[in-house]
């Protein structure tokens, strides 16, 4: 008997990308392993979606797609996790693959510094080729990394950048921890400093302008910085790597831009990043509400005075993506405005986005002449949290009320007003909450609440008719996930059927592989067999060959285990580096029914590992019969072609087919469907 293994995510077989066999090489096998036995899937994917228990499993919102109930689920036992909504699915490391675009190696440094693992490396010398073959978007992030410390290096080393940044952060008042904890910094005026030490340090011209931190004025034989004479704000992807600046001038009598910030690039997308949420999201994520401000500044300064749980749209209206990352965290957004802020009914629109997002709004004005950085400066931490807990209103009663200041006595005003903010309750994802909202509003204009109702359907066809054509144009981009047989399936389901038997035996290996079977031989005596034995024997008798090229890779690396002692079965796969096999695996391993959760409601699916014994040998005699059949149909197809050409081809091939007939006709004999069992058998047992 062969003793099953653990994971061997190492034993790379199908390496598609030269730099992760290149990188798989850097560390080391037991590094590997120690990773893969630490780290949870569920505490990993918990730093990015809200997970709630259900049953033995955990569910959430999928952050791939965009969806109302959850799909979602994470399997702490079997340490996969499966997006029913997108089909993705496989390991923590492959999660954080998937989400935070790392490579694989990337994936493991990751996790290994989060469960402070120590990764050991194989002394191995970077070779000119591997170096070539990192890609653009990982000398990106490396040049961005570089820049980050050179500008903080500059601030807490430099003589300039003591005397001229330091002494700015001092002067507004930040501590020492604080600077470090966001860690900013300073670039000096000097034209090209940073861009010559980046090129001393061998980073091309192309990437340094692809970066945005140089620029390669035309006619001027070397490159300049962006970022000159100006404090740094490095700003952070949700896993907390760099992805660009904001800086801001020192000088306030200079005519450019207050804050000069990176432009797009091929890692950073401004509409895609919320500032501070790496430094906030675990705050965020405990206090289940995320503060809003707008500047860096106001981030940083709460902070200092204890409140974590801010982050920033650094100026800019919030987009449905900005959204997305609050929500993988919390549905609660309080958003603090400054007192004077002009731009609050401007930022209605952005409101109303949210509520579309299912998120619950609340609003906070600070008096007048505040913003969140000079108010939590003057007051005490307890003081700024009773403040916002008691002062920030409900959205729609905060629209309501400046919309009522506004409008006056004027009859045709307030008509309007009343319109503007129903179209916002509109927006109010939950039915019921609606409801009492639109109450309130009756209340307060002392309208009836049926003509509220009426004017709400009115807002509701209006937005609907606006969504309409780019739904329709969403769907064309992207097609709801169906499983859909290929064409060519569909055309002939003699070849369907035997396909849905392979994948299904193949499941069998993958799900039950290790559990042994108590099987008699000829003589009836007992003998054990495990279900990867067994069905891999049915395979190599038939000399079968394989429909679906996964269900190949798998096999064979199955037979290759097999050589070696091992038996793989779903845990070695999950681990595979292969997207394809991955996926096929987390489906066998968690099927629909765990999204269900029919357990919590004391519903349970039939138990497949009951009667794993009678399932799999009726499924390989069902595929036996029906890969016969296919093969019948598939010589009758021949004949056609050697009829009057190839005489003895064609008597060669009709033997063939009446052997196929008889062992068809053997089969049929002794399969029976046993109703009770719900699965097929074999009669004669
Ligand atoms: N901003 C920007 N470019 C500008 C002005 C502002 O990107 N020219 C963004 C910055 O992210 C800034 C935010 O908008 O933090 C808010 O702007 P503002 O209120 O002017 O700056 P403060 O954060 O208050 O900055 P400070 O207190 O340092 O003046
Ligand atoms: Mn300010």
């Amino acid at each position: 008997m062969i003793k099953p293994t653990k994971c061997n995510a190492h034993i790379l077989y199908n390496c598609k990308v030269f730099f992760y066999v290149y990188f798989c090489i850097m560390i080391s096998k037991q590094t590997i392993d120690k990773i893969f036995s630490t780290i949870r899937v569920e505490e990993i994917v918990g730093e990015y979606v809200q997970l709630k228990r259900a049953g033995s499993n955990f569910k959430g919102l999928s952050p791939f797609h965009e969806e109302k109930s959850p799909s979602f689920v994470v399997s702490p036992s079997k340490q996969i996790w499966k997006d029913f909504s997108t089909g993705k699915g496989g390991t923590a490391i492959s999660f954080l693959m998937e989400i935070e675009n790392f490579t694989y190696p990337e994936a493991l440094r990751h996790a290994a510094k989060k469960y402070g693992i120590e990764v050991e490396e194989d002394q191995r010398e970077f070779s000119e080729e591997a170096k070539h073959a990192q890609t653009e978007k990982d000398q990106l992030y490396k040049i961005h990394e570089v820049a980050n410390s050179y500008y903080q290096e500059v601030l807490w080393d430099s003589e300039e950048g003591k005397s001229i940044g330091l002494a700015y952060f001092r002067e507004r008042e930040l501590k020492d921890d604080i600077i470090k904890k966001f860690q900013l910094g300073y670039s000096p005026e000097k034209k090209n400093a940073f861009t010559a030490y980046a090129e001393e340090k061998g980073y091309t011209k192309e990437i340094l302008e692809k970066s945005g931190l140089s620029i390669f004025p035309e006619n001027t034989p070397s490159g300049i910085d962006r970022f000159r004479e100006r404090v740094i704000f490095p700003i952070h992807s949700f896993s907390g790597r760099v992805l660009g600046f904001g800086a801001r001038i020192l000088k306030n009598n200079v005519k450019t831009a207050k804050y000069l910030n990176s432009p797009e690039t091929e890692i950073y997308h401004k509409s895609n990043v919320l500032y501070g949420l790496n430094q906030s999201k675990q705050a965020i994520s405990r206090k289940n509400v995320c503060l809003l401000v707008e500047g860096y500044m106001d981030v940083i300064a709460l902070h200092m005075s204890g409140i974590e749980n801010v982050v920033a749209s650094s100026g800019t209206s919030l987009t449905t993506e900005q959204i997305k990352l609050i929500k993988r965290l919390t549905e609660n957004v309080t958003i603090l405005f400054d007192g004077d802020n002009a731009g609050i009914k401007a930022s209605f629109r952005s409101i109303d986005m949210l509520l579309t997002e299912g998120m619950n709004i609340r609003v906070l004005l600070f008096p007048d002449g505040d913003d969140p950085d000079s108010f939590s400066r003057k007051h005490s931490q307890e003081y700024v949290e009773k403040f916002i807990e008691n002062e920030a209103m409900d959205f729609i009663d905060f629209k309501a009320e400046i919309l009522l200041k506004e409008v006056g006595n004027d009859p045709i005003k307030k008509a309007e007003a009343i319109r503007d903010i129903v179209k916002s309750v509109g927006f109010v994802q939950n039915a019921l909450k609606r409801e009492v909202y639109l109450k309130e509003v009756s209340n307060k204009f002392g309208l009836s609440e049926q003509s509220l109702f009426n004017e709400l359907d009115v807002q509701k066809q209006i937005t609907q008719n606006q969504n309409q054509h780019v739904q329709q144009q969403k769907e064309k981009v992207q097609p709801k996930l169906e499983i859909v047989p290929l064409d060519e399936e569909k055309e002939d389901p003699y070849l369907y059927d035997v396909l849905f038997m392979e994948s299904k035996l193949v499941d069998h290996m993958l799900m039950f592989g290790d559990i042994v079977l108590k099987r008699r031989n000829e003589k009836n005596e007992e003998y054990q067999i495990t279900v990867i034995e067994e069905i891999l024997m049915h395979f190599e008798e038939e000399q079968y060959n394989f429909l679906v090229k996964g269900n190949e890779i798998i096999i064979n690396q199955v037979k290759e285990g097999i050589q070696k002692d091992e038996l793989r079965s779903g845990n070695f796969f999950v681990t595979f580096m292969d997207e394809e096999i991955t996926s096929k695996v987390v489906d066998a391993l968690m099927p629909l029914d765990e999204l269900e959760n029919w357990g919590s409601r004391n519903i349970y699916p039939p138990n497949y590992g009951d009667k794993i014994a009678e399932q799999v040998q009726g499924d390989v005699l069902l595929h036996k019969y029906r890969y016969i059949d296919y093969l019948i149909k598939e010589t009758a197809r021949q004949l056609d072609e050697y009829r009057g050409t190839d005489e003895a081809k064609y008597y060669e091939l009709i033997k063939k087919i009446t052997l196929l007939k008889q062992a068809s006709i053997r089969l049929s004999n002794i399969i029976e469907y046993s109703p009770i069992k719900g699965i097929y058998v074999d009669r004669k047992r």
